[in-house]
């Protein structure tokens, strides 16, 4: 009931504030009335009355970076054993090495299945939460699990995996950080790495061990739904960004994936899913490049792509697993097929199995068919359609990664009080420290396009107005694989500051203000957004301000922008999105451009620091800014590149000190 009548004033406050600007001649409320005891947005404009003043110096930017307490963790120094693996994998039979193959979805399983299957893997996909979720409870959901497979016949425990893509973000309340196209931005190694660790200490709480993470993809053509999880155009920004990621995650003992190989950022029309129309050597000049970074940085698995290469899904593709990426490049970790990618082959289910695994496949998603896998791999071992050496080879592989893991280390289970190795929550989940990361992060992120005008830095002294649902709303400034596998536009839908809060926070104590009317301000700050989406959902080949995956919103910002330019305010544009927009006839009305992606659970607090110049801009695009919708699909590795067609090209960033440092 309770729930019920949250939800009811949710709708009512997000009906009544999507109202509020439907009209540039209406009045806006200024209060933020989503405020929630979980939330921060507790800033209100009695802040305003204070006469105390902050001024703000546009020459002296705070520079500080936020630190990570590393202490190591148990399987820091883990060496692994080999005699110990063979041993183990000897004494096996065939019905537990295929049962190690198997990853079942967490709700497609029981905890006798694990005991009786002998499963290697459990997945949780995305929003795939335990009915109470809090970090407590995944472990609880966890440790059944874990407890099942100590109970199998081999006694191997089963490694828990989940798309921890930009933080733990299945969990409510984890720390979420800007999704991987704001890091592209930010372009930090450092960072990059102190994220990775963060992220595998809140997984840590939950007592799992395997992310679904680094996306290594080269976004070639953001129509591509997946291009706000991609780094970057750019082989080598992605490449250079890799190995950090991974060092921070398995350095704390949570097993990476490196996805989607390869050649997943290149389908054509960025599809999702779809094919690459290319030559080996592109291949090889872009998708791959990354994989190399990874490998080095010895990253435990790598995912397959949906898509395919000249019509090959790759799935099926034993040239590029196993010549490629096994023999050629020495990947020695295991390879994991996508979430039943593998029914996407032709043939029946057997043949689908048979192709996948001698194409070099070691585990198998299979979240739902699990069981039917089993029967028929070992059917096909029988037939000889699939060699024992192949099975040998892929349990070898998973048994090494788990040792990696620790999960065969004394540490792994303490006996006295029946729990397995995790964090506390006090020490790793949500905490100040891991949000000042991501404060960090957000700000690093943040790209300048233009500044004319001198419409930014804010003053703290000045009255300003942000308007657009994107600034009152956590939902949208977390976009997909947020507590859903969609995300969710929803204003509560997991603590953290809206950039309404952030702003206001940033002037208490001044002489300005933030309000949310137009009218009672001189500078206007607009917030376009996307809605939250994930995969082929946001596939989207117009990408305009009021298109498809646009928040709906929009169009009455829009409106209101031309009423403040025609009364002479000054506008800046806050774009809140997974990737650029075409911003057509807007772009002129506006003085100020600032490109924000998709910023997260910190989001108010990290834009607050730069809009009102504590920190200077500092990112720079990752991918090439179309001006029309001729220019989506241009980037820096186009044989046409036509710059007539870009807005603004790769690498643009501008910032307070400088008028473009990049050019
Ligand atoms: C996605 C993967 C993801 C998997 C598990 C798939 O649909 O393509 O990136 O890791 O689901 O959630």
């Amino acid at each position: 009931m309770k729930k019920l009548l949250v939800g009811i004033i949710l709708f009512l406050t997000t009906f009544s504030t999507a109202c509020a600007v439907t009209s540039a001649t209406t009045t806006t409320s200024t209060t933020d009335t989503t405020t929630s005891s979980e939330t921060t947005q507790t800033t209100t404009q009695t802040t305003t009355s204070n006469t105390t003043t902050t001024n703000t110096t546009t020459t002296s930017f705070l520079t500080d970076t936020a630190p990570v307490n590393y202490e190591g963790s148990y399987c820091d120094e883990l060496v692994v054993d080999y005699d110990y693996i063979d041993n183990l994998l000897a004494s096996l039979t065939l019905e537990e090495k295929v049962g190690q193959m198997m990853q079942a979805e967490k709700n497609g399983v029981s905890n006798n299945d694990v005991t009786n299957y002998n499963l290697g893997s459990i997945l949780s996909g995305g929003g795939s939460a335990p009915s109470t979720n809090d970090a407590y409870n995944w472990y609880l959901m966890y440790k059944g699990f874990q407890d099942a497979a100590r109970n199998s016949s081999s006694e191997i425990p089963i490694i828990y995996g989940l798309d921890a893509v930009h933080g733990n973000n299945n969990v409510y309340r984890a720390t979420m950080f800007p999704h991987n196209i704001g890091l592209g931005a930010a372009n930090d190694p450092d960072l990059m790495e102190r994220i990775g660790l963060i992220t595998a200490r809140e997984i840590r709480v939950t007592g799992m061990n395997y992310t679904f993470a680094p996306m290594i993809g080269v976004v070639q053509d953001i129509s591509w739904g997946r291009t706000y999880e991609s780094l970057s155009e750019s082989a080598d920004l992605v490449a250079g960004l890799t190995g950090a990621y991974i060092d921070g995650l398995q350095n704390y003992c949570i097993g990476a994936s490196a996805k989607h190989f390869v050649a997943d950022g290149g389908t054509d029309g960025g599809h999702d899913q779809g094919n690459a129309i290319m030559t080996e050597e592109e291949v090889r000049a872009i998708h791959l490049v990354p994989y190399y970074d990874a490998i080095e940085a010895g990253v435990y698995t790598i995912m397959i792509s949906y898509s395919s290469i000249n019509g090959e899904k790759m799935h099926a593709s034993e040239y590029w697993i196993q010549d490629v990426l096994k023999d050629e490049m020495g990947f020695d970790g295991f390879v994991i097929s996508d979430y039943e990618a593998i029914h996407q082959l032709p043939g029946d289910y057997y043949a689908q199995l048979v192709s996948s695994i001698n194409a070099g496949v070691d585990m198998l998603m299979e979240p739902w068919s699990w069981k039917d896998a089993i029967t028929n791999i070992i059917a096909a071992v029988g037939a000889g359609d699939i060699s024992m050496n192949r099975i040998d080879d892929a349990v070898r592989r998973i048994l090494i990664i788990k040792y990696k893991m620790g999960l065969f280390s004394e540490d792994f289970y303490d006996e006295s009080t029946q729990t397995y190795y995790r964090l506390s929550y006090s020490e790793g989940f949500s905490t100040d420290e891991n949000k000042a990361v991501a404060r960090e992060a957000v700000r690093e992120s943040l790209v300048l396009l233009k500044n004319e005008n001198n419409a930014l830095p804010l003053s703290k002294d000045q009255d300003v107005a942000v308007i657009g649902e994107g600034a009152v709303n956590i939902g949208i400034q977390c976009g997909g694989w947020t507590i859903g596998w969609q995300g969710d536009d929803n204003r509560s839908l997991t603590p953290g500051t809206t950039i309404l809060a952030g702003m206001r926070e940033a002037v208490s104590g001044t002489n300005g203000t933030v309000v949310q009317d137009i009218y009672e301000a001189d500078t206007v700050v607009v917030v376009l957004s996307e809605n939250p989406y994930a995969e082929y959902y946001g596939d989207n080949d117009t990408l305009t301000l009021t298109g498809p995956t646009a928040t709906s919103t929009n169009a009455d910002v829009l409106e209101q922008v031309l009423y403040a330019k025609s009364e002479g305010k000054k506008v800046v544009a806050l774009i809140l999105a997974g990737r650029p927009l075409i911003l057509g006839q807007y772009e002129q009305f506006f003085d100020a451009i600032v490109m924000a992606w998709l910023p997260g659970t910190e989001a108010g607090h990290g834009i607050a620091d730069v809009l009102y110049g504590d920190y200077d801009f500092t990112g720079k695009l990752p991918v090439t800014w179309p001006k029309n919708s001729t220019g989506i699909g241009m980037n820096i590795n186009s044989v046409n590149y036509n710059p007539d067609v870009v807005l603004y090209p790769f690498g643009t960033g501008l910032s307070y000190k400088e008028e473009n440092p990049w050019t």
